[in-house]
């Protein structure tokens, strides 16, 4: 799959995106799924995130048929300029895209953008049960960084929250 990450704006943002933060199997993991969200609420944390100078969100998009289609998110957040590190965090909302290698090139990509930025080092964290994302970033070198005992739920179940971290400097 060919893939390019896009800044998102304004125009971009469309039902899908919207159905995609209301479906729980997206967003199970993320801080986002006791929220109903609309057109409104995504379009405001969209240009929200854009005025940040800590925070740089780009939609995944996904070439087929000679057009690029929006199939999520990624972004760089909570830039620390002291310590040139950042947090990357990502979804692929069409789950008929996953496991098609998508996640994983676009944290690879984003690891540029943030090498390119200056950043010493990106890290992320993973709930325990989270396979695929634990795989995504072990498949672009990220290393274990360090785990937080039942710091997190999925539903009414608690457990470990696990961070990988890379070095950009190599
Ligand atoms: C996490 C996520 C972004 C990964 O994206 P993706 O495009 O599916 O990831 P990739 O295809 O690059 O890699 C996933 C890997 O996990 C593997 N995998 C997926 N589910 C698995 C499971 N239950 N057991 C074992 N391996 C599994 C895939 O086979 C693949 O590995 P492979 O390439 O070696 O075969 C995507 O699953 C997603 O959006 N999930 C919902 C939101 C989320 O969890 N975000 C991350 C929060 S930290």
């Amino acid at each position: 799959m060919i893939i390019k990450l896009k800044k998102l704006n304004k125009k971009l943002i469309s039902k899908n995106y919207v159905d995609w933060m209301n479906n729980y199997e997206i967003t199970k993991y993320l801080d986002q799924h006791n929220k109903k969200h609309t057109i409104t609420s995504v379009t405001k944390y969209v240009e929200d995130i854009n005025k940040s100078k800590n925070d740089f969100l780009f939609g995944i998009f996904v070439k087929k048929t000679n057009k690029y289609f929006h199939a999520g998110n990624i972004k760089l957040g909570r830039v620390n300029n002291i310590h040139k590190t950042g947090m990357i965090s990502l979804f692929v909302g069409n789950i008929d895209f996953h496991n098609k290698n998508i996640g994983s090139t676009a944290i690879s990509k984003i690891c540029k953008i943030a090498k390119n930025k200056g950043l010493y080092k990106v890290y992320a964290g993973c709930h325990k049960s989270n396979i695929a994302s634990q795989k995504a970033f072990l498949k672009n070198s990220f290393f274990k960084d360090g785990v937080q005992k039942k710091h997190a739920t999925v539903g009414k179940k608690r457990e470990d929250f696990i961070w990988y971290g890379l070095f950009l400097d190599k």
